[in-house]
């Protein structure tokens, strides 16, 4: 009866992550302008509409995050890219944001692609991890850590994370931040992964990560799956009952062995 009642509940918040996640807020688009390539990145007109009720919705989630109003937004990209990139942004009298164009295809892209090669796969999700965890470092954390939101350049062999919209909520705890962000790309990569390779996929994004008190939040974050956030989870990554199943035991087992290590040791 318990079970039942589990896949019910996960089959609505999946429905309502499905329709959440097709909410948009902005629109991006590609210019060259005087030869230079670039990004305008513009608010569609009803979002401030949108950031004042996503603000209570994603309370009653229990998300962890708030999408930005437009100056905050401003200025988080402008510190970010000052910070990463070294490269100012401008940003025009109507609030559009004009951004640098920046190489690669987005990990979302290449993962769905099924003629890519296994190596190119695994060194793509690589790049992207450590990409992340050099982020984290800087001090930040993403808030949309998803695959969506992280151009790989394989030839230059870097990542670059992108899209700043949306921040975690100060009152957590940064390490519960980063790890949010680690279980946001963990998602999104493994919702684009045959079944047969699960297991590995999910290893080597914890491995390149190498944060075992980040693996253990995130197990926490699996587990129970009653739970309110549920639905913002499967509105970034729309995973199966089965598949979140799986990836919920595969990160017991993980920190149950570490923690055996641990004893061990
Ligand atoms: N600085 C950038 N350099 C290169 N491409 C970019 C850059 N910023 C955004 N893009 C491209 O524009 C697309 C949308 O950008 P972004 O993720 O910032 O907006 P979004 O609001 O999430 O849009 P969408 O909902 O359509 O994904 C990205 O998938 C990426 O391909
Ligand atoms: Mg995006």
């Amino acid at each position: 009866m318990r079970k039942l009642g589990e896949r019910a509940y996960f089959l609505l918040c999946r429905a309502l992550g499905w329709w959440l996640r097709h909410a948009r807020y902005s629109k991006a688009r590609i210019v060259t302008q005087d030869g230079e390539p670039q990004v305008r990145k513009q608010r569609l007109v009803y979002a401030p509409l949108l950031v004042w009720l996503g603000g209570p919705l994603v309370r009653i989630l229990d998300a962890g995050v708030r999408v930005l109003p437009q100056r905050d937004w401003e200025e988080r990209e402008r510190r970010i890219y000052r910070s990463l990139r070294r490269a100012p942004i401008r940003i025009d009298a109507d609030g559009t944001l004009v951004l640098p164009l920046l190489a690669g295809e987005t990990l979302a892209t290449l993962l769905e692609d099924p003629e890519l090669e296994g190596s190119v796969r695994t060194r793509a999700i690589e790049l992207a991890v450590v990409a992340l965890a050099e982020f984290h470092h800087l001090g930040f954390s993403h808030g949309d850590a998803m695959a969506e939101n992280v151009l790989i350049d394989l030839d230059a062999g870097v990542a670059h994370w992108f899209d700043f919209e949306t921040v975690h909520d100060l009152r957590r705890s940064m390490a519960w931040r980063r790890a949010d962000d680690v279980r946001a790309l963990l998602a999104t990569c493994l919702v684009r992964t045959v079944p047969a390779e699960l297991p590995d996929a999910l290893q080597l994004i914890l491995d390149v990560y190498r944060d075992e008190g980040a693996t253990r939040c995130l197990a926490t974050s699996f587990t129970p799956l009653l739970r309110r956030s549920l639905t913002f989870h499967l509105a970034q990554a729309g995973l199966s009952f089965p598949r979140y199943r799986e990836i919920a035991n595969l990160l017991r087992e993980r920190t149950d062995c570490s923690d055996r290590g641990a004893i061990q040791y």
